[in-house]
């Protein structure tokens, strides 16, 4: 069985284009393989939350990845704190990692560009605590996306040269976890391509939404006059309601309403009625389930403490070879 590992952003709550774009994958990627999953806590200090913001984002990702079917059972599901060998292999990857290399990163130059006043050395060194995330557990796959690419790389780059520092061929160099096909892209209710909650609050809608906050999402999605000639190609905006009606409505309503499209008598009202309706079928499952999780304190403890265990035996085995492999000995 290969080992994955992903980490999980323990800032914001899941949209609909998160589920589709990977967390509905995570759910199936734990049939076949050994997953670890765990939410990025130590990460998320880079930018100073409150210990009560810390903690409370902390439950909300638990509560939302347990809802949409990450099995406690089947994967190793914890929290990255409660792992402290992780920082003590990042403090390890960190004597040879060059603070050259680091300065380079996309996302460090980004940092500066975005929060100049808070440049520090955790955000300069986010990258090898994130592959101290994922070789703690000597992954040979990590599920990523194309913003993470470049830490995965990095990660490559500081396991091999661990291996040759030290003429062991100790950890994988792990790469990205290919789901091909298998992910479906949601776009954006602002007219992007893309959902997503940074650009425009009222683009993504989130699987917590209430079924009024999406239907009054929904109803101010971008459309136009509409189409004056028949069977004309769609401006994006409108392209983007088809492929949400696309994923979330049934495959005769889709066929309605192209069909009123291309006659050119789509009334984009009763359209985003129908969608909004359809969504709100889809995200009441999630919806429900996250409020029952999240009043299951005890449930929710019994989850973390197994998964804390699960990791820390697979972490401290790494980290008793390592200390071997440099050179650690008892007096
Ligand atoms: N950097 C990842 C993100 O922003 C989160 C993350 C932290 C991660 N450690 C990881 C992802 C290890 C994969 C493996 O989404």
């Amino acid at each position: 069985m290969e080992i994955v590992v992903s980490g999980i952003r323990s800032t914001g709550n899941l949209h609909l284009g998160n589920y589709f774009g990977a967390i509905r994958n995570f759910v199936k990627m734990q049939e076949a393989n050994h997953c670890y999953f765990f939410i990025a806590d130590y990460h998320s200090l880079t930018t100073h939350p409150t210990p009560a913001d810390l903690h409370n984002s902390v439950k909300t990702v638990l509560v939302e990845f347990l809802a949409c079917g990450l099995d406690p059972e089947k994967s190793t599901l914890y929290i990255q704190s409660d792992v402290p060998a992780v920082a003590e292999l990042y403090l390890l990857l960190n004597m040879n990692a060059y603070v050259g290399e680091l300065e380079r990163c996309t996302s460090f130059k980004e940092k500066i560009r975005t929060m100049p006043n808070n440049v520090n050395a955790g955000l300069l060194t986010y990258p090898t605590l994130m592959a101290a995330d994922i070789i703690i557990h000597k992954a040979h796959k990590v599920p990523v996306g194309k913003d993470q690419e470049q830490h995965l790389e990095m990660t490559r780059t500081f396991a091999g040269r661990f291996n040759r520092m030290y003429d062991v061929d100790y950890f994988p160099e792990p790469v990205a976890y290919n789901f091909g096909e298998e992910l479906v892209k949601i776009p954006g209710l602002d007219g992007g391509q893309k959902m997503s909650k940074s650009d425009n609050e009222n683009s993504a809608i989130f699987l917590a939404d209430s079924p009024e906050a999406i239907r009054k999402k929904v109803m101010k999605a971008v459309t136009d006059a509409g189409p004056t000639e028949p069977n004309q190609p769609k401006p994006q905006p409108i392209e983007n309601i088809f492929q949400l009606m696309q994923a979330f409505s049934a495959p005769d309503t889709f066929s309605h309403f192209s069909n009123l499209y291309n006659r050119c008598e789509i009334r984009y009202g009763d359209m985003k009625k129908q969608l909004a309706e359809d969504i709100i079928s889809y995200t009441t499952p999630f919806r429900e389930k996250m409020e029952t999780l999240a009043n299951d304190e005890a449930y929710l403890g019994k989850v973390a403490r197994m998964g804390a265990e699960k990791a820390r035996e697979s972490a401290s085995r790494t980290i008793r070879e390592v200390r071997e492999i440099i050179g650690f000995k008892e007096m």
